[in-house]
Order: structure tokens, then sequence, then C-alpha cells
């Protein structure tokens, strides 16, 4: 027959539409994928989501293949009589009962072992840290080793990680798509959430995500995660321990704010700039209007004296600068070691962290963290910084003395 051979035929086409389409979605090199997971969570939520969808084809084929076959073979005909009505079949009615109970079975045992599975309290001795969601960015606190900082997290393959999550504000979501997870970071509540990144990992990045709407800047609420060596975070953590110093850069001599020249620490940091890793460097673009002063050089000791002595110290830490001990926003004391500032809005660069600092309420609307360059005009409040704001040589001077903060 003419019609069903064409049937045929665009059915197949679709078919075909559909799986490129499907395969194209779960292409490995997707960076937020949760298709190729790289820990022992991960794997268990995949599991079962590969048996789910493999169960989910089989009864859909079924489904679908016996109401194609009923439309087709009994349908209506010339000189067809209404067929013979029946009114219950105790047989029939207990079949389509236990068909579906069996199949729910067969659904139901590894869904509640993989619910107590990752729900279950972590494997003593794993790494804790504190997780906390902040609108719109993540602290980080590692109660082991003393060590507070802001979105990233350095975690060593091979060791169980137990997340600790609250949030001082609305609720967030804690979610790294390629290791595991996610779940809620709520106020007045603990969450726990645990993953073992695999043995065989090379260092790697990953990106993650707040995956809660939170507010204007819900969407650049991002970390980073770096699973790398144990000897590798070790030397992160030792690095990590150390108060702030200025140490590497000579008072006289402060690096040039626009192009920085990275002082080497000993101490290892996941190496930036890595190809491989590109899709962890955001791309937001400069808000329009922003601009700042070409060719100032910065010197990190007057950096830290314009720091110390204006709004920054209200709101942000940093050990070894007595001065700085707010807990509002972000803990600096690696500052400089970070891939990024704004919760992975911007790359920390020199660049970057002289527009930040000039008007932080421009590059991420709706932040806490004020408009301080002088004549800039604060989206918030409705008027320009005057007194007391910063011109661009006092940023520059700052930028210096936060990108030495390895
Ligand atoms: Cu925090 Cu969305």
């Amino acid at each position: 027959m003419k019609g069903i051979s064409r049937l045929r035929r665009f059915a197949s086409f679709g078919m075909t539409v559909v799986l490129a389409l499907a395969l194209a979605a779960c292409e490995q090199s997707h960076p937020n994928t949760t298709f190729t997971p790289h820990s022992d969570y991960g794997r268990s939520i995949d599991f079962l989501w590969d048996r789910l969808l493999l169960l989910g084809t089989i009864v859909f084929v079924l489904v679908e293949a016996g109401i194609l076959y009923i439309v087709f073979r009994y349908r209506k005909r010339e000189g067809d009589q209404p067929p013979p009505q029946t009114h219950g079949n105790v047989v029939i009615e207990i079949f389509w009962t236990l068909i579906p109970a069996f199949i729910l079975l067969f659904i139901a045992v590894p869904t509640v072992r993989t619910i107590f599975k990752t729900q279950a309290q972590a494997v003593a001795g794993a790494l804790q840290i504190e997780v906390t969601g902040h609108q719109w960015w993540w602290e980080f606190r590692y109660p082991e080793y003393g060590i507070i900082t802001a979105n990233e997290i350095y975690i060593p393959t091979g060791r169980t990680v137990n997340f600790k999550l609250t949030s001082v504000d609305v609720i967030h979501s804690f979610w790294t798509p390629q290791l595991g997870g996610k779940r809620d970071a709520v106020t007045n509540r603990t969450n726990y959430i645990w993953l073992t990144p695999d043995s065989t990992l090379k260092p790697s990045e990953w990106n993650g995500f707040c995956t809660e709407y939170c507010g204007t800047s819900h969407a650049k609420m991002r970390f980073r995660v770096f699973t790398v060596k144990p000897d590798q975070f070790a030397s992160w953590v030792a690095n990590q321990q150390k108060p702030a110093a200025i140490g590497a850069v000579a008072p006289a001599a402060a690096p040039a704010v626009i192009n920085t020249a990275n002082a080497s620490t000993v101490a290892y940091t996941f190496p930036r700039n890595q190809p491989e890793f590109d899709y962890a460097v955001p791309h937001t673009p400069i808000p329009d209007g922003m601009t700042f002063t070409k060719g100032l050089t910065g010197n990190a000791h007057r950096g830290q004296q314009v720091f110390s002595s204006n709004a920054c110290i209200g709101c942000h830490a940093i050990a070894g600068n007595p001065a700085a001990v707010g807990n509002i926003g972000p803990n600096l004391t690696h500052f400089g070691s970070r891939a990024t500032i704004g919760a992975g809005s911007f790359p920390n660069t020199p660049a970057y962290l002289a527009l930040w600092i000039k008007n932080a309420r421009v590059m991420k609307p709706g932040i806490l963290m004020p408009t301080l360059g002088k004549d800039q005009f604060d989206p918030v409040v409705k008027q320009k910084v005057t007194a007391g704001g910063l011109d661009d040589q006092q940023i520059a001077d700052i930028v210096a003395y936060l990108t030495t903060l390895k």
C-alpha cells in the first residue's frame, strides 16, 4: 500500500532526526554534561538514569506498537457491524494491574537503593568542606585545615569529600554536573552531599553552578572545582594556610596593574589558560561605558594602605592584614591565586579586577559590594560617588595588592 510505505519513510526520517539530536546532546566534550560522571556519586545517578531510560523505552515501544497495531488492524471498514460489547473482565484486569506493578518493581528497587546510597552519611575520614551560599557567591571552609576561601574548591582525587551545605540568605543549590549533585543550600538547615572524585582523574577543572533561582545575579553564582592529585592538594593546602603576604613584590617595584607579571609561587595552584579547560574561563562581556585609565602602575604596599583605610575591610577578611576582618564578602586571603572574580563572572586579571573595584554594581547587578570609583554612578543608590570615591590610581594600587596575594 502506497500510504503505508510513505508513512514508514516519514517515520524512519523522524527517528533519524531524533537520534541525531539525542547523540549531539550527549557528546562527550560538553563540559556541563551529567552523562560522563567522574565520581562514585555521579555514576550512581547515571546508572539510575540509564536503567530508567531503558525500561521506559521498552514500555514506550511496546505500548505504541500495540496502539498502532490495533489502530490499523481494527479500524472501521465498510459493512462493519458494531463489535460485541463486554463489561468487566477479571482476567484482563488482573493482568493490567500486575504488569505495571511488575515494571514498577524494576524501577523502584534501583531507585530506592540509589536514594539510600546517595543520602547516606559520608564515610569516616572524608574531607569536610563547609559550603555557605550567599547572594551571589560561595563560601568554602575546610575546618580540618583552617582554610576559608570563596568560589573555588580544591579536592584531592580518590578521597571522599563531604560537603556541608547551608545559606545565609535565600535558597541556593550546589551543583557540579560532571562530579555529581545537586543539593539545596538552605538557611537554618544543614544538608549534606558527598562524592569521591575518581582516583584515575588527571588534574581537572570543573564548572559548578547555583541551580536554584536566587535573585538578580543567580546566573553569576558559579564556582570552580579543581580535582587534583593528593600531593598537589597538600601543597595547595599548605599555601592556603599561610597568612597573606606581599612578599614577592619589592615596595618600589610593584607590578604594573594591566598585565601584572605573575609572581611565580612554589605552592601548587591549578595552571591557568589551559585550552582543554577553556570552558571554565568566563566570557562575560564588560558592561557598556566601563573604562579605566591606561598605563597606570599600581603599588602593592600603597594598595594595602588604601584597602586597609577604606570600606573594603568592613566586608572582606585577609589573614595577615589585621585591619581586614569583615565577613560579609568573600575572604580575600589568597585572592591572587583564584581564577575568577565575582563568583565566576570574570577572569581574575588586573584589567577586570580594576573595573570590578571601580563599579562592581555595574559589573554584576544587585550585589552588595558598593560602587567605589570616584564619579561612578551607583545603580543602587542612583547617584554618583563623590566624596571618598577612589581614583584610578588608588584602584590600581589595590589591584596590585590583591593580585600579589597568591
Ligand atoms: Cu544562588 Cu541561584
